[in-house]
């Protein structure tokens, strides 16, 4: 059953993201062995490893093998051994990179205030409980790929850093897209969240998704909110929110920020979609949310959760079933509710390592599952 298989790619990245995806690939492990997900789980070289041994952190065949993959797992980018490497290779080897050359532009960030890790928010139980919300977050433009950009010195010595905030109608278009029809699955909510009311860019985004929703998608409650305010409600009463869709920074601030409701920024999974092709396969990238965390690395201390719950994801929309899904999303909940990792602890609740998470993680999934 080839035909039928699902090829997942790994690549860890640096500081805490190899810990936390060693416990995702367990999980994905489980899923293959105990109810039969006929996925197929590949290792190519990438990152400062593969730049040691190989000369270059992303060698065409590691290209390849993510290009054919149904889904990447990713763990984390950033700190010193990306930092030792030159210029060059930290930009081909990178996780920008990899987005762009995918086209990868839509940037689900699912936030749910769980009630096993209530407690750990420094919000306010009335005030998250219930939170279910999804952050559409355009990833391929914007800021983080405009031109010019760079730093430069003027005739006088001083220096002048630039980057430069661009969208055109067509990126807008598919973000918002892809948000309205999460909408139309969800509550029938959206929020587009922009600057319109300093920025062309953003009164360009405004224009473009009210005619997108004019044109297809009036059944869908649209409005839309300044960056500022928004920050600002996300904190005041985020059950007000469903689907949110915003740019590339706007969209990265934004869901850190929202990462509080559920207690830590290592709660929160990711995934990455490109458009799909005629054939119907679309490149697909899972990751947590939160980044390599060069201060705890290597101590075995890092939540695995957002790096599971991506697993999550990818099983959900890349590699397996719903039901799949939801029975890790069940998982999750039992694990948190019997121990936790140091960013989420809790007085009852005994404080485990990152591979204890991930064992308590199986152990839940054991008994859900029935065996
Ligand atoms: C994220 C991260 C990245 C980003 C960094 C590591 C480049 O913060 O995925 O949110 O800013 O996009
Ligand atoms: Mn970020």
């Amino acid at each position: 059953m080839s035909g039928n298989l699902r090829r997942v790619a790994v690549m860890p990245g640096t500081g805490i993201g190899p810990e936390v995806t060693a416990q995702a690939v367990r999980v994905l492990e489980w899923f293959a062995t105990r109810r039969t997900v006929p996925i197929d789980i590949a290792h190519p070289p990438s990152g400062p490893s593969a730049y040691a041994t190989l000369g270059t952190p992303m060698p065409d065949s590691t290209l390849e093998a993510l290009r054919n993959a149904d889904a990447i797992l990713f763990g984390a980018a950033g700190g010193p051994e990306i930092d030792a490497m030159p210029p060059a290779m930290r930009e081909a080897g990178g996780l920008r990179r990899l987005r762009k050359e995918f086209d990868m532009f839509a940037n689900l960030r699912p936030v749910v205030a769980r009630a096993a890790t209530i407690d750990s928010s420094t919000l306010k139980r009335e005030v998250i409980d219930g939170v279910d919300m999804i952050i559409v977050r355009e990833l391929t433009g914007g800021l983080y790929f405009g031109t010019p950009r760079g730093i430069e010195t003027l005739p006088d010595g001083r220096r002048r850093g630039i980057n430069t905030q661009v969208y055109t109608t067509d990126e807008v278009e598919r973000v918002a897209r892809v948000a309205f029809e999460l909408a139309r699955g969800r509550s029938g909510r959206l929020t587009s969240i922009d600057k319109a009311n300093v920025m062309e860019s953003g009164v360009m985004w405004r224009e473009e998704v009210e005619r997108l929703h004019r044109a297809e998608f009036s059944d869908i409650t649209l409005n839309h909110l300044y960056v500022d305010n928004a920050a600002m409600q996300i904190v005041r009463d985020p059950r007000q929110f469903d689907v949110i869709v915003t740019d590339n920074l706007f969209g990265d601030i934004l869901s850190d920020c929202a990462a509080m409701i559920t207690g830590s920024l290592g709660m929160l999974p990711s995934a990455s979609f490109s458009a799909r092709a005629a054939d119907g396969r679309r490149r697909a990238l899972f990751e947590p949310v939160h980044g390599s965390a060069p201060d705890i690395a290597g101590k075995g201390i890092a939540n695995p959760v957002g790096a599971i719950l991506s697993a999550g994801l990818a099983l959900r929309h890349a590699i397996g079933t719903a039901a799949d899904a939801d029975l890790l999303d069940r998982a999750v909940n039992d694990a948190l509710s019997r121990v936790r990792t140091a960013d989420i602890r809790q007085p009852d609740r005994t404080v485990v390592s990152t591979t204890g998470m991930g064992d308590a993680v199986l152990a839940a999934l054991d008994r859900l599952n029935g065996s």
